[in-house]
């Protein structure tokens, strides 16, 4: 039932755009970022389109930055639509815009890196868009299949929007073949061309092809007085991103506008229809081009060409248009399409290790063999009579259990490889294991951080203590109530925690060297870890709902916020992914329905979330500490409920995961949702034009019954989505944000 909520409650009440705008002073372009998102869904069946909308921000595009990844999402196309096909701002099925124009803002397949437009260069929406009249931008996302687990996902494309207008306009003109593709061919070749029709001319910079698993080469031309000259082709089995285009290139009006799909359908034994599904096929050649910002808009409904206009206006195409390029394995490779489905699955949850059961699980981290070790409470529970007003805890004895534990895990099994820390400790709270074993800690009863090192029999010998054993302050001699702690080059870097609202950063020995509160200042530092890779220190600023995402001299990446959440109690990260986890549930603004706790995964950089995940066999309870092992593929959460603390164990599930072989076979592939007005270039395409209504009125009917039986009501609110700041009932001293 819970997950049932749970997913409903994504589904239809986190309709969400990340709005979040930042602004890049850029001289002499003032750049905003938008984000338009997926709203935390997770795919039903396979081939699975869903599309988000929202109202284009007035301005230029002129860059893109994805925030997807192909073990998740098969595809995404941003359209520019005159008004969205739902008001509800989230549909399932493929229709995109509901009428009016449609313009091809964007495409991304198979892990396409970022795409900038020439200086320049920028798509006019909004506002400054004039007769196209973009409106609205939906977002079109394609999934191959179902996700494994419970597995919400939020991708989405960063727009960098920029005010002023540029000289130049640009616009996507799409050539695509409807014909199908008869069996047993090893070189089938599908034609399109268009008479370019308009005065303005067009400036072809970069392009993009696409097609399913059949496709081996797409290629486009445009010939003028008898002469031919190349836009581009590329094996659509590559990464499917705009690849640029060099040598200045001009169309004209009057000019031949020709492309070509070849296809190997010699494994098939049936023909193989156009269409969105993995089964099958398309022929996509995706022209960006520019024009003169003062010249006519020669696109004002969309830039559409199907189909062969003209008999034998193919048989002096190009050779090379036809001819494969040399295989590019490294290519091939980067944009394989996962035949695993991806998904974070619930592998095991465990409330003792051994026969050792677990208090309150604070913290954890890993030992250089890649063992769990884990930092709990023992008999210990932090509540009202822990510590006085002053902070100093009432009972000053140390814990009378081994706290730290240290559990070989495997599969479903966690077996204890030692015990160890009996009367050490008075409140655990954070632990850290460095490359040479030595283990560092936070005591938020005594207020200090310690080095220790691991004997042989087990016991544990402190190197150094930082901070006034039981004596609560602030300086560089004291801590109060430190949550975190990491070890990070040279330097040691504590969050401090429950009173301080700082980072502190020691060195190497535990003496205190610097400090740092965050921009807009911390609210309970309650975690902190280093990035292995970028070097960057992620804290989570627990009562803001964020984490930052830091240098070491304490100067900001970015901040991760998100309507999602309102606190984050604990973060770790891995390669470019941030998990990050809130301790609570608290009413937020979504309808007034609490959000289910769940691991919202971000990624390195941008402060935006990209998917997030929950258990299976019942709800998060109060998890305090999230940690990702070494190898990326396993997540583990420590949940403090006093009742029954425990360790959830994850496994995420991908193609890398498994460390399976590449077939080089491609199952799932895709599409393109049919545009839905496309230029009429041809009496033969004017048939298909009239099947494609028909087919899309189909859609839209079975596409509206589906949404009107299942969701209660328009969801789509913009001012809903602000990060929560709850400025005004989180004081420090408050009962239930200091408990734990
Ligand atoms: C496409 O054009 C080529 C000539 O370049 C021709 O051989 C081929 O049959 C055409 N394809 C179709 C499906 O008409
Ligand atoms: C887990 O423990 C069971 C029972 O002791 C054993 O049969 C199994 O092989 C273990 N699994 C792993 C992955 O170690």
């Amino acid at each position: 039932m819970r997950e049932a909520l749970f997913s409903l409650y994504f589904l239809f009440c986190t309709v969400n755009f990340f709005v979040d705008a930042v602004s890049v002073a850029r001289k002499p372009q003032t750049i905003k970022k938008w984000t338009i998102q997926m709203v935390g869904y997770a795919p039903m069946k396979n081939d699975d389109y869903v599309a988000v909308s929202m109202e284009a921000p007035t301005g230029y595009i002129v860059g893109y930055e994805p925030l997807a990844d192909a073990d998740r999402v098969h595809h995404m196309l941003l359209y520019g639509c005159t008004r969205p096909y739902a008001e509800s701002g989230f549909w399932r099925g493929e229709s995109t815009c509901g009428g009016g124009g449609a313009h091809i803002l964007y495409a991304w397949a198979r892990n396409a890196p970022n795409l900038e437009l020439p200086k320049g260069v920028g798509f006019a929406i909004g506002d400054s868009s004039g007769e196209s009249g973009i409106k609205y931008l939906v977002l079109q996302v394609h999934y191959a299949a179902p996700f494994a687990g419970n597995v919400r996902d939020y991708s989405g494309v960063t727009l960098k929007v920029a005010a002023e207008e540029p000289p130049n306009l640009a616009a996507v003109y799409l050539l695509f073949s409807r014909l199908p593709i008869p069996p047993g061919q090893p070189a089938f070749q599908n034609n399109m061309s268009c008479t370019y029709p308009s005065r303005t001319v067009l400036h072809p910079f970069a392009f993009r092809t696409h097609t399913h698993k059949m496709g081996r080469l797409v290629s486009a031309f445009y010939k003028r007085n008898g002469q031919w000259t190349m836009v581009g082709k590329r094996n659509p089995q590559w990464p499917q991103l705009f690849e640029d285009i060099s040598r200045p290139l001009e169309i004209h009006q009057g000019d031949f506008i020709a492309g070509s799909c070849r296809f190997d359908s010699s494994d098939t034994t049936k023909v193989t229809p156009m269409g969105s599904m993995g089964s099958n096929e398309m022929c996509n050649f995706y022209m960006m081009v520019y024009y003169k910002a003062s010249d006519e808009n020669p696109f004002p409904y969309g830039a559409y060409c199907s189909q062969q206009s003209e008999p034998h206006s193919f048989d002096d195409y190009p050779k090379e248009g036809t001819e494969l390029l040399p295989p590019r394995p490294e290519l091939e490779h980067h944009a394989h399409q996962s035949t695993v489905p991806f998904g974070v699955i619930e592998e095991a949850k465990f409330s003792s290790i051994g026969n050792v059961p677990l208090g309150q699980v604070s913290g954890l981290s890993f030992d250089p063999s890649h063992n769990l070790v884990i930092f709990h409470r023992g008999k210990r529970a932090w509540n009202q009579n822990t510590f006085n007003g002053a902070n100093e805890l009432n009972d000053k004895t140390p814990i009378d259990d081994d706290v730290i534990l240290i559990s070989k895990m495997e599969g479903k099994n966690a077996s204890l490889v030692a015990r160890t820390g009996k009367g050490l400790f008075y409140l655990p709270h954070g632990i850290f294991v460095d490359s040479d074993n030595s283990i560092y800690t936070t005591d938020v009863g005594s207020h200090t951080v310690a080095k220790w090192k691991l004997n042989a029999d087990s016991s544990l010998s402190r190197v150094w203590e930082a901070g006034t054993p039981l004596t609560p302050g602030s300086g560089s001699t004291h801590f109060c109530k430190p949550t975190g702690v990491v070890v990070k080059g040279g330097s040691i870097f504590v969050s401090d925690g429950y009173c301080n609202d700082r980072v502190v950063e020691l060195t190497l020995e535990g003496k205190y060297r610097s400090e740092f509160k965050g921009t807009g200042g911390f609210r309970i530092p309650h975690d902190i870890v280093s990035n292995g890779e970028t070097h960057n220190l992620f804290v989570a600023d627990r009562e803001n709902g964020r984490v930052h995402e830091l240098r070491s001299d304490g100067s900001e990446v970015s901040i991760f916020t998100s309507g999602l959440f309102n606190n984050i109690y604990s973060v770790d990260t891995n390669k470019d992914n941030v998990f990050m986890i809130p301790g609570e549930f608290r009413a937020t603004q979504f309808g007034g329905e609490e959000l289910p706790l769940a691991v919202f995964v971000g990624r390195s950089g941008t402060g935006l979330t990209q998917f997030a995940f929950a258990p299976t066999s019942g709800p998060f309870s109060r998890p305090h500490i999230v940690r990702v092992c070494p190898h990326g593929d396993h997540v583990y959460v420590g949940d403090i409920t006093e009742a029954s603390p425990l360790i959830w164990k994850f496994k995420i599930q991908h193609e890398g995961s498994n460390h399976e072989t590449d077939g080089g076979t491609v199952s799932f592939l895709s599409s393109l949702s049919l545009p839905y007005t496309p230029h009429v270039s041809s009496g033969y395409s004017f048939l298909v034009f009239f099947l494609f209504i028909a087919f899309l009125l189909g859609s839209a009917v079975w596409a509206k019954k589906k949404l009107s039986s299942s969701s209660p009501q328009s969801t789509f609110s913009r001012t809903g989505f602000k990060p929560l700041r709850m400025e005004d009932n989180l004081g420090v001293s408050s009962d239930e944000s200091d408990l734990d």
